[in-house]
């Protein structure tokens, strides 16, 4: 199991285990964590599932499609520590990622 810091928008920090297999939207959603709202489901398509991304994990991500790029220049609050966080597979190399939701919009 990896651990995953999650902090939400009120600034509490939650921790959340999960094995491979699942997105870190996916781990966000299946413990309960409702302001990810990820109304597409993980289709790159609705940029809700919005995150900021500790940088010091940056190196360890795959890299960001043409799509996930789009969908985050739609975004107001876009930052360069930006990821759609359904576009994250969630595995031991990132056990102890540490991502903020970001605001809607
Ligand atoms: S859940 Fe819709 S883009 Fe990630």
């Amino acid at each position: 199991m990896s651990r995953l810091l999650v902090v939400t928008s009120d600034g509490t920090e939650r921790v959340f285990e999960a094995g491979p297999g699942n997105s870190v939207m996916e781990v966000i959603r299946d413990n309960g964590l409702e302001e990810l709202l990820a109304i597409c489901g993980g289709c790159c398509s609705c940029a809700t599932c919005h995150v900021y991304v500790d940088p010091s994990f940056a190196d360890r991500l795959p890299p960001m499609s043409d799509d996930e790029d789009g969908l985050l220049d739609g975004s107001d609050y876009r930052r360069p520590e930006s990821r759609l966080s359904c576009q994250i597979p969630f595995d031991e190399g990132l056990d102890g990622l540490r991502v903020t939701v970001a605001p809607a919009g």
